[in-house]
């Protein structure tokens, strides 16, 4: 089996088409029906960063298919890497219990190199800055469930673009198609420059803003990002850029009737709660997306 650790394995669209019907169909299924194949499988969830939606997601995934689950939600602190145990040899252990590792590492690279000593699938729940494969994954698929054609769109990304690994994942995925791009970021907040030439070589047409201006009149899609005040090195520089793409209802009035908003979430202060309640507003039903997204890919790697 495959291991999971980078978009770039699934830079294509009959595959993504694939998938997202299989996500499609567990969606639509009454729960008392999802597809026991994970039966007499074990999957561990071990996670050396915080989460609340992918590894509750993960491992609400594992037990609707019937898989048994083994966790660690803050492996840092309580797992042996406390003591000094290294990545690799921790993977190798979980490899003598486990049947696949879901694995979030602060590391740039960690899961890769967890993939080089296991056994068994390991599935990238985020390394770092790096990427965070199965979040552009659903980010797509919310895309394609909420405006059906993904070709033609507008899609708009605001906020941290230099850390944001969901974005940096989701905008690969979503550059396989005939899409626009606008990038919203502060000045230092910009998308790193690696991303901007892929998209070059691929003539994806992009824009870089520094404020709204009329990007979001002319966007189909907007996805906000949250400042990630862990990733910077000072308060200062974080306290600079930290408020300069909110959300706000009157920016939301602006938008296209038909336009949606999605976030990766966890939010802080880029989109008020008032928004919550408009109907462009979809980044919780992103969230469930996600679990049937996740439920999909757990049945392609072990069907
Ligand atoms: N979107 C996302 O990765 O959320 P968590 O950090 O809560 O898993």
């Amino acid at each position: 089996m495959e291991h999971v650790l980078s978009v770039q394995q699934f830079a294509n669209k009959a595959l993504l088409d694939k998938l997202f019907a299989s996500a499609a169909k567990m969606q639509a299924l009454d729960p008392t029906k999802y597809p026991k194949i994970l039966k007499h499988l074990t999957l561990a969830t071990v996670f050396y960063e915080p989460s609340t939606r992918t590894r509750l997601s993960f491992e609400t995934a594992i037990q609707n298919l019937g898989g048994q689950l083994i966790t660690t939600e803050n492996a840092a602190q309580f797992s042996s890497a406390i003591k000094g145990e290294t990545l690799e040899d921790t993977i190798k252990v979980i490899n003598a219990y486990a049947d696949g590792i879901v694995l979030r590492h602060p590391e740039t690279g960690a899961a890769k190199r967890a993939a080089a000593v296991s056994g068994v699938p390991i599935i990238n729940a985020g390394d770092g800055i790096g990427e965070h494969p199965t979040q552009g994954l659903l980010d797509t698929y919310t895309v394609q469930r909420a405006k059906v054609k993904i070709d033609g769109l507008k899609i708009g990304f605001a906020g941290d673009l230099l850390y944001g690994r969901t974005l940096h994942s989701a905008l690969q995925l979503l550059a396989l198609y005939d899409v626009e791009f606008y990038f919203l970021s502060p000045q230092s907040l910009g998308l790193p420059e690696k991303y901007l030439k892929e998209l070059d070589k691929r003539d994806v047409t992009y824009r870089i803003l520094h404020d709204w201006g009329k990007a979001l009149t002319e966007v189909d899609v907007l996805y906000m990002t949250r400042v990630q005040k862990e990733r910077f090195k000072s308060a200062g520089d974080y306290q600079e850029v930290k408020d300069d793409f909110i959300l706000t209802p009157t920016l939301v009035k602006k938008m296209k009737k038909d336009a949606i908003i999605l976030h990766p979430l966890p939010r802080v202060n880029e989109i008020p709660p008032e928004i919550d309640d408009d109907p462009r507003a979809q980044y919780f039903q992103q969230v469930r997306n996600g679990l049937f997204l996740r439920m999909a890919l757990l049945e392609s790697i072990y069907r």
